[in-house]
């Protein structure tokens, strides 16, 4: 597990992009009289972890979106331009995003899909990438104008990227839900485990659904923040979420595993608000292919029978065992003895008749044997 100290994604350009979509989208929410006592506000439920208090008052969404959705779309923009995310987007996958109203990953996979190979290409993908935020609060309003917005700056068409939107609550688990997971190639969960956590028995569920559905061979990407603020209490003990599926790795293979990465923005970026820096971990998991789970089970279960017939065998059957093996080995050197006349036999007729090569390349090629010498 790594650490990196600092992560700057593409060029200042590329970050300015994707602050101009967010400026234009959030410029009304910006301007609204009663911005600073909103984020105020929040900031103080944030603070004792009212999670619901913040994103269950409509009034609450598009000053946080305005507000807290920058850096973690630039951040999020850095992640799906690494070379694991890239490869995955240029498959056209269908990308089930976990607890993402407030629209940060819809921005920064649209930004990053843009560079995708063949993936947000028109003339060369067969069917679009498709983008599905799931929240349990209703952002479509705000997710809609940030759509519209990318559409009309970036110019990706329905053809290149498709958004979709659903409602349902993660601590309450639904077929709907378990259905969308299970026909995922990509499902994230980004910033929402300390929201989830404030009901631990539900959010435990959510963790064995994530290990039960998402489909053999697909990806669930987990990314949080890497402060204590992240940390989970459990029997008085500190759990970050990352361990929980770590714990299952003869589920989940991890492709990505920081424990800690600055993101660091380039300087100078013009946003009408502050955009900070962050530190944040994450996990890229592929989840086990079931054949490969098969017979790693196939494989356990006949070590287990050999080591119960191991244990089995006494002494005397040792003994009659060893001697078997001892007749079969002296045939075998009788058999390696006539195999070795019969080639100077053949090599001595070779000479005889004035063909004969270097002895050792009678069959065409340098003539080797691991048997041990019988004279
Ligand atoms: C801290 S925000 C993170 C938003 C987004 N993923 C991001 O990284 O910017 C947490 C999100 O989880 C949503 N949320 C909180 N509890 C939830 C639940 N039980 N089920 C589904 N979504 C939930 C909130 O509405 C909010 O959009």
């Amino acid at each position: 597990m790594s650490t990196s100290s600092v992560s700057e994604a593409g060029s200042a350009d590329q970050q300015q992009r994707i602050l101009n979509v967010l400026r234009m989208a959030c410029a009304e929410a910006i301007r609204r009289p009663d911005f600073a006592e909103r984020l105020q506000d929040m900031k103080q439920k944030f603070y004792v972890r009212d999670f619901d208090g913040i994103f269950l008052d409509p009034t609450n969404l598009s000053v946080y979106t305005a507000q807290y959705v920058p850096r973690r779309a630039l951040c999020y923009y850095e992640i799906f331009s690494r070379p694991e995310l890239q490869d995955i987007l240029a498959t056209c996958p269908t990308i089930y995003c976990l607890g993402a109203g407030s629209g940060s990953e819809l921005v920064a996979i649209s930004a990053a899909s843009k560079c995708a190979p063949g993936a947000a290409n028109a003339s060369s993908s067969a069917r679009p990438i498709t983008i599905h935020s799931q929240d349990y609060t209703d952002w479509s309003p705000i997710l809609t104008t940030l759509e519209d917005t990318i559409r009309y700056k970036w110019g990706i068409g329905a053809r290149q990227v498709k958004y979709e939107f659903s409602l349902g609550n993660l601590l309450q688990m639904s077929l709907d839900i378990e259905h969308n997971i299970s026909s995922s190639q990509l499902v994230t969960a980004m910033f929402i485990f300390n929201e989830l956590f404030s009901d631990k028995a539900n959010a435990m569920n959510f963790v064995k659904t994530i290990v039960k559905c998402v489909a053999p061979g697909g990806y669930f990407l987990l990314v949080d923040s890497a402060g204590s603020f992240s940390s989970i209490q459990i029997n008085g003990k500190s759990y970050m979420s990352y361990m929980f599926f770590d714990s299952l790795s003869k589920h989940f293979t991890p492709v990505i595993s920081e424990d800690s990465t600055w993101f660091r923005h380039a300087p100078n970026l013009e946003y009408p608000l502050g955009v900070e820096n962050m530190r944040y971990f994450i996990r890229l998991y592929r989840k086990t292919e079931a054949a490969l789970l098969t017979e790693y089970e196939l494989i356990r279960n006949e070590v287990k029978k050999m080591g119960g017939l191991i244990a089995e065998i006494n002494e005397e059957e040792l003994d009659a065992l060893t001697q078997s093996m001892r007749a079969v080995e002296q045939k075998l050197a009788l058999v390696y003895t006539v195999f070795r006349s019969s080639i100077y036999a053949h090599l001595s007729q070779q000479e005889a008749s004035g063909q004969a090569q270097d002895p050792g390349s009678a069959f065409g090629e340098p003539f080797q044997t691991n048997c041990p010498p019988f004279d």
